[in-house]
């Protein structure tokens, strides 16, 4: 609708600018003008990958597409490394915080936080909700979540160098709510282990602890939906992932697999 809505204002515009055109040639241009614009939203470039530099095991004879599930095994690796996502909320219908703005209700808001994959091999990521954030307060108001990860920083840091193209490496959506995990689970899993490895200035926040500086809870993301934008669609699977596939992938299978720019 938005796209559309678009496409309509530079309609309009081309109008106003040509208004002492006949109108048939005014209508045929933006016709012309449409069709134009509906073809850029719509096509992916086709040449982006001839721009791409050519990478050594880049023979693009031999090269096929990787499946679902072979996206799903690199989307697992892609959690398993990673320690921040955005972490996305929808603020409740009813804002009761007179530190909220009223006009905020029914819309998403995306922050970055922490996370760490300390349920493996569940694929449901872990963090540590702290009771006054943002995120926290509105999955309490039952809001679902969203996390979104992607391998622009993690490859940046890793190969030195920028990506030529940011839109051509992994991107993931896991969709599903936040679920406390309970005092025992904490406990036999060893949860507080492994986050503070990941995140060493989070012994400030542990849930638990006296001195902590927020109170704070042990959550996962439990996992209903996946997205993946593998890169650009003409070489990488985009779509929705099997959430079966995606539960049931052993780390084994995600350690042994690569991300670009991985040796
Ligand atoms: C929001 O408040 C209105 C009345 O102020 C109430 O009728 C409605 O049930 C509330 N909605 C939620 C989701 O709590
Ligand atoms: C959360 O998502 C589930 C579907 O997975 C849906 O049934 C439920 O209504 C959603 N909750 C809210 C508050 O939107």
């Amino acid at each position: 609708m938005r796209l559309a809505g678009r496409l309509l204002s530079a309609v309009l515009l081309l109008g106003s600018h040509v208004a002492c055109v006949p109108v048939e040639t005014l209508e045929i241009e933006a016709r012309e003008l449409q069709l134009q614009l509906q073809l850029e939203l719509e096509t992916p470039p086709p040449t982006l990958n001839e721009l791409a530099p050519v990478e050594e095991d880049d023979d693009p004879s031999a090269f096929t597409i990787p499946s679902r599930y072979e996206s799903t095994v690199l989307g697992r690796r892609l959690l398993g490394l990673s320690k921040t996502g955005i972490l996305t909320t929808v603020f409740p219908e009813n804002i009761t915080s007179d530190r909220v703005p009223a006009g905020v209700a029914n819309t998403p808001i995306g922050l970055p936080d922490y996370i760490a994959s300390c349920e493996e091999p569940s694929g449901n990521p872990t963090l540590l909700a702290l009771t006054v954030s943002t995120s926290t307060q509105n999955a309490l108001a039952g809001s679902n979540v969203s996390l979104t990860l992607s391998w622009w920083d993690q490859y940046a840091q890793l190969t030195h160098h920028q990506p030529w193209s940011a839109a051509n490496l992994p991107r993931l959506n896991l969709v599903g709510y936040l679920e406390k995990i309970t005092d025992d689970e904490v406990k036999s899993e060893d949860i507080a282990a492994c986050f503070t490895k990941a995140h060493g200035d989070s012994v400030l926040w542990l849930p638990g602890k006296k001195w902590a500086a927020h109170k704070g809870l042990w959550v996962r993301l439990v996992v209903r939906e996946i997205y993946w934008i593998g890169g650009f669609g003409d070489r990488n699977f985009i779509g929705w992932f099997d959430r079966d596939e995606w539960a049931a992938v052993k780390v084994d299978e995600w350690l042994a697999a690569r991300l670009p720019g991985e040796k």
